[in-house]
């Protein structure tokens, strides 16, 4: 929304939430106190926010404004009922569906933004009638389906140049007033209609296929570490066929992030409701693959540090899903750490981003100092510097491509850790040489010769 403001000066955004705390942060006149950190969204939001974006709770009489109501809430996946595990918990967006119901006037065209099931717009058709006829107010709705495809940490470079845009819905008028708006900066040839559930469909299928291509070159770089190979020239040597292409296939410790397990679970449980169980075995394997990456990245690390981490300290650098963000939802980090805790090791946490209350919520255990370092209970502690982590540690273990984490003086480092000291860098960020060189031993992901 920061960005369609910026784009479009005379059309007036109001982003409404009911969470007052949440709206406060967005007012917040530090700007770099924002609640999401996103390069460039702090900019964008000091150039339009009291111009054209505004941030408030008055949830009702905005929509009662507004032309156009994106609705843009979480859909996580089930944690129980019908479809626990799987489905995605639509609670919010019928809640939202419901309010938009009551409180618009006029016409209003109705967007999902956030990720939906396929034919949930149906759902939000049959609401927003409803409404309609309820108590014989003049109150009309189109409803279109407009998918984000945008990634975390690139996200305004995605939404100011976007490989597309996507619109589905049976409107054309309302459809076109949308594209209206993607058309003050996106090329024409860009934005593309499609009816609703092919664009409800299309963003489940985009994410699937990129997880898949995690999955398969994490695959490959387990072959390769078995095998003597190494995934970087597999992975450059594939990626030259203008067939598969460059991009999306670096090995690493399990893709994270808030959308591709969700949307594959998602896409899974609606194969087996339509009664598509190979096709759904087909895409649930993606989700095992990364699963099972994750949980073999702790192991061998238990292995190579003799079969026990009870009471070693190990330096984990980066908890965050990937670079360039805060966000640890389904970060790869949890359930390494997660596992590493099981076995007693004691951690020492850095990332440039996240903040402890985060980590100790995802890792389900508050921060503590190291009691009794061989009595078999695991516990971590924040590291405010790479230099405090690695402090008498046995072990770095490298689980997010933080630019800094490129650059490390690892002659510096290497003499703070207790002999023999590992490095186990799951995104092959680090110089080999200069590891390897400082006298430690390294194991990378995909590599085959470490
Ligand atoms: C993703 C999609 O890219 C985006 O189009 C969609 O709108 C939302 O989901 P996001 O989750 O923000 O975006 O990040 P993305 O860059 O796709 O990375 C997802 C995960 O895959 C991260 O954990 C990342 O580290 C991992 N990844 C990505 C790899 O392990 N290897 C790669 O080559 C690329």
């Amino acid at each position: 929304m920061a960005v369609i403001a910026d784009r479009c000066p005379e059309i007036q955004v109001a982003v409404v939430d009911i969470n007052q705390a949440r709206i406060d942060a967005w007012n917040d006149a530090d700007l770099s106190r924002l609640p999401v950190y996103e390069p460039g969204l702090d900019v964008v939001v000091g150039r339009v926010r009291g111009r054209n974006l505004h941030f408030s709770t008055s949830v009702e009489e905005q929509i009662a404004l507004a032309d156009m109501v994106f609705i843009s809430v979480n859909t996580p996946t089930k944690s129980k009922g019908l479809g626990a595990g799987q489905a995605s918990d639509l609670r919010w967006v019928e809640a939202c569906a419901r309010t938009v119901a009551q409180a618009a006037a006029g016409h209003t065209i109705v967007v999902e933004k956030s990720t939906l099931p396929v034919r949930t717009a149906a759902a939000i058709k049959t609401i927003l009638e409803a409404a309609q006829q309820q108590d014989g107010q003049q109150r009309t709705f189109s409803v279109l389906s407009n998918p984000e495809f945008l990634a975390e940490g690139t996200a305004i470079r995605d939404l100011e140049e976007p490989d597309r845009v996507l619109i589905g819905g049976d409107d054309a008028a309302a459809t076109e007033a949308l594209a209206r708006i993607y058309g003050h900066w996106v090329d024409a040839a860009k934005i593309l209609r499609t009816n609703l559930w092919s664009s409800e469909l299309s963003k489940l299928a985009a994410n699937a296929f990129l997880a898949q291509r995690i999955s398969s070159i994490n695959s490959i770089a387990a072959f390769c570490e078995a095998s003597g190979a190494d995934v970087r020239e597999v992975a450059r040597a594939i990626g030259t066929d203008s067939r598969i292409g460059p991009k999306f296939l670096n090995a690493g410790p399990g893709f994270g992030g808030s959308c591709f397990q969700k949307d594959i679970l998602n896409l899974v449980y609606l194969c087996r409701h339509f009664a598509l169980p190979e096709v759904a075995d087909y895409w649930e394997s993606v989700v095992t693959l990364n699963t099972w990456q994750q949980h073999r990245i702790a192991q061998l690390v238990v292995q190579k540090l003799f079969g026990t981490v009870t009471g070693k300290r190990l330096a984990v650098l980066g908890f965050a899903f990937k670079a360039d963000t805060n966000d640890t939802r389904e970060a790869p980090a949890i359930r390494i750490c997660g596992d590493l805790l099981e076995e007693g090791a004691q951690l020492a946490i850095h990332d440039p981003k996240v903040v402890p209350a985060q980590m100790a919520r995802d890792l389900k255990q508050e921060a503590a100092e190291a009691a009794d370092a061989l009595n078999g209970t695991g516990s971590w502690a924040l590291a405010q510097s790479v230099e405090e982590a690695v402090a008498g540690a046995d072990a770095v273990l490298i689980l997010t491509e933080w630019r800094q984490y490129q650059q490390l003086n690892w002659q510096e480092l290497a003499a703070r850790m207790r002999r023999p000291a590992w490095v186990f860098d799951a995104r092959a960020v680090v110089n080999p040489e200069a590891v390897r060189a400082a006298g430690l031993t390294l194991w990378r992901v995909g590599d085959g010769e470490g």
